[in-house]
Order: C-alpha cells, then structure tokens, then sequence
C-alpha cells in the first residue's frame, strides 16, 4: 500500500473543522446500554439506531470518518442502502473496529488483554473490499493497586503495534487506542504517569515494528483523575496536563490525535478539549480532536427510546454534540452553545 494513500486519508479524517464519531460498540456494548432505556435488544433495533446516526441532516459537517461494528458495516438504511455507502455519500470516510475485546491477562489479576490478531490480514483486507479505510483497536489499561504492571503495558503495547503494521499492510490507517481508565479513586497526577508510561511503550512498539507514524492516528485518553477521586482537577489543570505528556510522548510524525470520551460528561468532554486548543495553539504539531461515542451520541440515545417518533429529535441532539466538538476542536466553544 502507497504511504501517500494512508496519509491522505489520514489529513481527511483530521480536517481541521471535524473529528470522528465512534458508533462502534460491541453487540453487548450496545444492549447494555439499550437495556438501561427500555429499547428491545435485537438487531433490528441496532439497526434502526445507526440508521438514525447516518442518516442524521448535516452530520458531515462535523464528522469526518466514522467507526462501525462488524454488524453495521453489512447492515442497510430503510431504502436498501448499505450504511456504508450512505457515510460515504456524504463524504464522512467509514472506519471498523477490528479488535474482537478484552479478556484476563492470565497470571496478572485485574488486567486485560484485547485479543484479534489471529487472522487479522485477511480480515484488514475484507473491510478493504467493503470499502473501509481506517479501523481502530482498543487496549485496556487500568489503574489500582499495584497495577498497570509493565507486562500488562508491554503486551497491550506489542498487540497494537502489530494490529498497526497489519492495517497499513491492507491499505487502512490504524486508530491506535491505548485507553487509560478513568474507574477508580486515582489522582491526575497518577494517570499522568501511568499515560506518560503507555504512551512511551506504545510508540517504542510502534517504533519496533516499523508502522509509519505519518499513516496513523492515536485514539488516547485524556489526563484525568479517577471518577471517585475526592480531588476533581479544573478544565485548564486537565488540558494542561494532558498536553503536556502527548508534547513528551507524541512523535510529531503523527498526523493527530483524536480523544474517546471514556465516560465523562457531554459538556465536560467539549470544555476540556476546548481549553486544550486554547491554551496550547500554535503549540501542537499534531491535528487535536475527538472521537467519541458516547460524549456524542448519549442524549440522541436517550431521546430516541426506540420509538420512531423521536428519531428527527435524536438527529437534532446528535448533530448538535458533533457540532459542539467541532467548535471546541478549533477553541472555538462556549458552554452557551449547549442552549442553542
Ligand atoms: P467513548 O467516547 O464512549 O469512550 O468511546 C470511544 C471509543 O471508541 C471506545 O473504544
């Protein structure tokens, strides 16, 4: 595969007004969160809900790729279309998680490794065919007593390095995501160095295994302190230290950086990114935004119920959270904005 193909889709996937949306929850991602609404959990209602996100009026105004599940991405809207096609219809670059989820790292208690490398190549180059250009693959890496151990680093860091190596084979470029939780009582400072720590064995891995860092993008964690943390850091202390690390770790070979939301609230996710672009302009030789799934998607979910009376006030909620983390990835957001 031609690097100047990976980097192009790169430069589009990081244009400078939009980010991605991450509708790529697993099946029982997707239930769980169904469950909690009262939507029935069947395929069809997982259906009819990224129809709903796809089809949604001006999305690719602020949307520049989106993530699908294996599901989605053989699944149609209402009229036939396959979803895919309508994403790129609209110019918004389809993307697939290709991870197959976490399980116990034997003999290390409390931490986790993803498993989908057997066979990945041959997977990489079927999403190709359908008309994939990036995917993503999501490490674990959580914070508690005596752990991140570095084996657990080392062996999410090798996984994904070569999950890399093997979508730029197949012409995709990789999302690399090594997600520090924000479960537990931590504070900023500790997820300060367990991300400094990752981040350094991810790009050392990355560096092993020759994936080009020009035909990437990092999908990281923001620096934060744990949500049962009785110390919650300001915006400007989280943006600060977030930048800080990604500046000591980052390669500026790397096009960009698109944030998950990991759990934080709506307006937060924004204002944080907000203060990042703000304080750090002119600063960052990456591309800066975000990725987010549930920071996007939670209040069309809610509005939706599953009831196809609420689907074009969902698509009003959704496009307004895309359209806030498009402000906010240029420095551009208010939390007034959240009233319009
Ligand atoms: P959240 O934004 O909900 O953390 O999801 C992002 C994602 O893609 C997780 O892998």
């Amino acid at each position: 595969m031609e690097t100047s193909d990976l980097k192009r889709t790169a430069a589009h996937l990081m244009d400078k007004s939009k980010g991605l949306l991450a509708m790529d929850e697993s099946t029982g991602t997707c239930n769980k969160r169904f469950e909690a609404l009262g939507i029935p959990q069947t395929e069809e209602y997982r259906r009819k809900y990224r129809e709903l996100i796809v089809t949604t009026p001006g999305l690719e105004e602020c949307i520049s790729g989106a993530i699908l599940f294996d599901e989605t991405i053989n699944q149609s809207v209402t009229d036939g279309t396959l979803m895919i096609d309508v994403l790129k219809q609209k110019g918004i670059i389809p993307g697939i998680k290709v991870d197959e989820g976490t399980i116990p790292l034997d003999r290390f208690p409390g931490e986790t490794i993803t498993e989908g490398l057997d066979g990945l190549g041959k997977r990489l180059s079927d999403y190709y065919n359908k008309g994939a250009r990036f995917a993503k693959w999501r490490a674990v890496i959580t914070i508690g007593e005596d752990i991140p151990t570095p084996t657990a680093i080392k062996t999410n860091a090798y996984n994904l390095a070569r999950y890399a190596v093997l979508c730029q084979q197949a012409g995709l470029v990789p999302i690399v995501e090594p997600e520090v939780l924000m479960d537990g009582n931590h504070s900023l400072q500790q997820c300060s160095e367990v991300t400094h720590q990752v981040l350094h064995a991810v790009f050392n891995a990355l560096f092993d295994q020759h994936v080009e860092f020009e035909g990437m993008i990092l999908k990281p964690n923001m620096i934060l302190p744990g949500l049962e943390s009785p110390v919650q850091d300001s915006i400007e202390a989280v943006a600060d230290a977030t930048i800080e690390c990604f500046l000591r770790c980052v390669p500026a070979a790397v096009p960009g950086i698109a944030f998950l939301s990991g759990g934080q609230s709506e307006q937060l996710a924004s204002e944080r990114l907000n203060a990042m672009h703000i304080r750090f302009k002119d600063k960052m030789p990456w591309e800066l935004t975000f990725s987010f799934s549930r920071a996007i998607q939670q209040p069309a979910l809610e509005a939706w119920k599953g009831d196809d009376k609420n689907v074009a006030i969902a698509q009003k909620l959704l496009y307004h959270r895309a359209w806030c983390n498009s402000k906010a990835r240029r420095g551009e957001y208010t939390p007034e904005m959240e009233k319009e």
